[in-house]
């Protein structure tokens, strides 16, 4: 049975860089606790309004095309992870194909929060061993500036603006592509990091405006402690599942929230730290853009072949741990 093997990998990253330096003349912070207690030194922001994530998602598809020599018209499929769309609805799957000429697929969005790389790439593989598509495009794309209160110092250092398009493609090479994955949701997560209003639940009216609920809102504590033992845990089941030893794998690429937390995940696999790519302080966190922006990021060192581990957590909650062969 064919897997899924990403065959090429674009970024689209704004020009604006919002720095510490910066974020201390908004609030009440420093560069000093903003590095120390999450890794972040400076994030990309799509400041331009009227822009959203079809902006640097067609821009990524666009550069992801031009590379991998593909037809917009050989594209069966657009899946878009997001949880910070153009729009509520059309799809910001339909607005990036349209930019990008892509008129022969039908496709939609996703959206799990920061595992959002590994729930769209998990379902995206689903489609490539049914048959039931050859060539997919997968945009993970996030604008969370946009839902970031630059006067709240609990949230606003944290996250980050990109997008990065792949090219998935079905082999039938056993020694490339997705091997395995373990997902999970627990439901308890929405008490403690969501977007209130602009849903059905409570739309927006000038209340919610001025009450900020159009805004993210994170108790960091409790996400924390719950990331902290999820992703550790579910990265070491995917070794045991597999008898993978530390030795084993090459490279692990954790979503990228809290330098603390990746830390932890690393140990708790074995891993010595050189095999734990980060680059949060390049990018901060942004969401589920973080581990494809990772591999982009870090693409030069991989060799085909190479296992990977890619893990995450997330709102929701949602979280995951990824079995994955290198195969570019
Ligand atoms: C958000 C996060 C970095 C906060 O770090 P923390 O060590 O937990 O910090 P706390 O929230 O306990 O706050 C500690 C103190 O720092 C203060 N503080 C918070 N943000 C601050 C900032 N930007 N600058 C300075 N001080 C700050 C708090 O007010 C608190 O002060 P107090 O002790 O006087 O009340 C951390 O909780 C985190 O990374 N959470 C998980 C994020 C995550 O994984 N999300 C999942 C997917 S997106």
């Amino acid at each position: 049975m064919k897997r899924a093997v990403i065959t090429g990998i674009e970024a689209s990253i704004p020009d604006y860089v919002l720095t510490n330096a910066e974020l201390e003349t908004m609030v009440d912070t420093s560069d000093q606790w903003i590095r120390e207690r999450t890794g972040i030194v400076e994030r990309h922001i799509l400041k331009q309004d009227g822009l959203g994530v079809s902006e640097m998602g067609a821009d990524a598809v666009r550069k992801l095309l031009s590379a991998t020599g593909t037809k917009a018209d050989d594209i069966d499929m657009v899946v878009c992870h997001t949880v910070s769309p153009d729009m509520l609805f059309p799809a910001t799957a339909n607005v990036i194909s349209d930019k990008v000429g892509i008129k022969n697929a039908w496709g939609f969005d996703m959206g799990a929060g920061c595992s959002g790389f590994l729930f769209s790439f998990s379902t995206v593989d689903a489609f490539i061993r049914a048959g039931r598509a050859k060539k997919i495009v997968l945009v993970c794309g996030e604008r969370l500036s946009g839902m970031t209160d630059y006067t709240d110092r609990n949230t606003c250092p944290l996250f980050g603006d990109a997008a990065v398009a792949m090219l998935v493609e079905g082999s039938d090479d056993p020694t490339i592509g997705l091997v395995d994955y373990e997902n999970h949701v627990d439901g308890i997560g929405r008490h403690y990091l969501y977007q209130k209003a602009g849903g059905s639940m409570y739309p927006p009216t000038a209340e919610t405006v001025a009450r900020r609920e159009h805004y993210i809102y994170q108790d960091g504590k409790t996400v924390f402690k719950y990331a902290v033992s999820n992703m550790a845990d579910v990265s070491a089941a995917m070794m045991e599942r597999h008898s993978l030893q530390p030795d084993d794998i090459a490279w692990l690429i954790p979503h990228q929230a809290n330098l603390r937390i990746i830390a932890a995940t690393g140990h708790r696999m074995g891993l010595d730290d050189s095999k734990v790519l980060v680059n949060i302080e390049k990018f901060g966190n942004t969401g589920g853009t973080s581990i494809p922006l990772a591999l982009w990021d870090f693409k030069d060192r991989f060799k085909r072949g190479d296992n990977l581990i890619l893990s995450a957590f997330g709102a929701g909650f949602t979280w995951g741990a990824m079995y994955y062969k290198w195969g570019i």
